[in-house]
């Protein structure tokens, strides 16, 4: 076998289990040929010296906001694309978004489909926001997506007056995509409570960036995830409760999970390493906090990051996904939108941060590669299911993306080996189109130093940075969804499951 490429030398981690050190990758057309020892190599082949570093799988990033009419200063297809490969991320699942008065979403495909085709740096595939959910929508265009545009989940908001949609209307949208394979991913955050705690912010002035924080308590996300959680129960239908920042939400999937209810739940880089203490601002520039201004909102506590970390630990966070929102801070239409007539407004801030690029590397610093066994927050296979796997098998790429075997594409993050990849985050050094990063001066332990995207270095941090090229990245059809955690038909509470068939067409 004439091999295109084979990395050696180094040790290969999966979703179960770290490889012996030295058995070597070989690929041939953009796929894992084989894993094996001593392949032939000859002067055709490209040759890649691990040096005794870990190779992981190229990180799929399930959440990214990318040219999405909602955030105008935000990062298009070239800029967030070309800040997930020099991140060690191979594939974004980014949004197609509804607006509410558009009647039809194929007009919206085609849309996202001419922002990003020959623009990506990356693989990626679309998630729909629905926010006007017709009988016509589910029933006639769902299917089309999932069956012929390769679109196998939607996400839909519990809160955000333009977006949000009803109880009735998320009920009727879990059972279409239960029908067809799909996952339903929710912004779990009660819409009312925060409206009621705006008003009353406003009326007493509280309008600085900081008051984003207490407008958006965690009993709001917590009573919207309880919610959800029994909503998908009644229609026995997969979930995945996006970017979750509370332990009491955090619990009550916990919960589901144990019952074996096909529950699912992210979080993102920003509950884990930022407090609230960031919206605060600098001293003499309050509004500054606006760079951390993203829904749900960073929490008060050092224990909400520890609860959080458990979760990573444990099992509960199916994916580990960054959310990147990004908005410009210094520019007419970004984050400054919040100070109106020179007052600051905290209600008018655009949500959302950036964070496809250090994804990675925040969660690598943190597993047993960089750390002691006491201090490692994660094991590298853990690693791998959050950062990788899991997305991979939740979203339709099962087989395909998110692991290094045999038939895979040959999507791999080749990392520095021992402590050469020690780095601190700073702005000047990301490749997104926005002016901050909401983990500046932070310290890696650890930065990828390869990735190989089907084959191709398309990142090599020592010599040359991005190698790729913006049209090498391919849209990705996915196909159904695996659920990763519980499943459907499963118990329900009390009669529940007995009396559906009553009622369920
Ligand atoms: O603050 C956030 N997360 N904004 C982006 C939109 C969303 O809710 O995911
Ligand atoms: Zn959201
Ligand atoms: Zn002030
Ligand atoms: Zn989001």
């Amino acid at each position: 076998m004439d091999f295109d490429l084979v990395v050696k030398n180094g040790q290969i981690v999966t979703a179960s289990e770290i490889l012996p050190l030295g058995l070597e990758i070989g690929v041939k057309g953009g796929k894992i040929s084989c894993i094996g020892t001593s392949l032939p190599t000859t002067p055709a082949t490209k040759v890649i010296d691990a040096e005794g570093a870990y190779i992981t799988p190229g990180g799929i990033d399930s959440h990214v906001h990318l040219a999405q009419a909602n955030s105008p200063t935000g990062d298009d297809w070239e800029t967030g694309s070309r800040s997930a490969i020099a991140g060690g991320t191979t594939t974004i699942i980014a949004f197609a978004s509804q607006e509410r008065h558009e009647e039809s979403l194929m007009p919206v495909l085609q849309d996202y489909h001419a922002k990003s085709r020959a623009q990506s740096y990356c693989d990626y595939g679309f998630h729909f926001i629905l926010t006007n959910p017709t009988k016509h929508i589910l029933q006639e265009e769902l299917p089309i997506l999932a069956e012929e545009e390769g679109i196998t989940s939607v996400k839909l908001y519990m809160t955000y007056e333009p977006m949000k949609v009803n109880d009735r209307e998320l009920l009727e949208i879990m059972l279409a995509c239960r029908k067809l394979g799909m996952t339903t991913m929710i912004h779990a955050e009660n819409s009312d409570m925060i409206a009621l705690i705006i008003e009353g912010l406003e009326a007493n002035g509280n309008t600085e960036p900081f008051f984003h924080s207490i407008a958006r308590p965690r009993i709001a996300e917590d009573e919207a995830s309880y919610r959800a959680i029994s909503l998908a129960e009644l229609v026995d239908a997969p979930i995945l409760i996006v970017h979750m920042s509370s332990e009491t939400a955090m619990g009550h999937v916990r919960k589901a999970q144990t019952r074996l209810l096909p529950v699912h739940a992210e979080t993102c880089p920003h509950y884990l390493f930022l407090l609230s203490e960031e919206i605060k601002g600098k001293p003499h520039d309050h509004f500054s906090g606006a760079k951390h201004v993203c829904s749900p909102p960073l929490r008060h506590h050092a224990e909400d990051l520890e609860a959080l970390w458990r979760g990573i630990a444990n099992g509960t966070f199916t994916v580990f996904s960054s959310d990147h929102a990004p908005s410009k801070y210094d520019h007419p239409g970004g984050k400054k939108l919040g100070i109106v007539d020179g007052i600051p407004r905290f209600a008018k801030i655009p949500n959302g941060v950036p964070g496809v690029e250090t994804r990675m590397s925040l969660l690598f610093s943190q597993t047993e590669a960089c750390l002691s066994p006491d201090e490692a927050r994660l094991g590298l296979p853990r690693f791998v299911q959050l950062t990788s796997t899991n997305a991979a098998k939740m979203y339709g790429l099962g087989g395909v993306k998110g692991s290094i075997a045999p038939g895979y594409d040959a999507d791999l993050v080749i990392w520095h080996p021992g402590n050469k990849g020690e780095c601190v985050i700073s702005q000047n050094m990301l490749h997104h189109g926005v002016d901050y990063t909401p983990f500046e001066g932070m310290k890696m332990r650890n930065w990828p130093r390869y990735t190989v995207l089907r084959g191709q270095i398309v990142w090599d941090k020592d010599g040359g940075g991005v190698l790729g090229e913006m049209k090498y990245g391919e849209y990705l059809k996915r196909g159904k969804g695996q659920v990763v955690v519980g499943k459907t038909g499963g118990r329900a509470h009390g009669m529940l499951e007995n009396e559906r068939r009553y009622w369920m067409q």
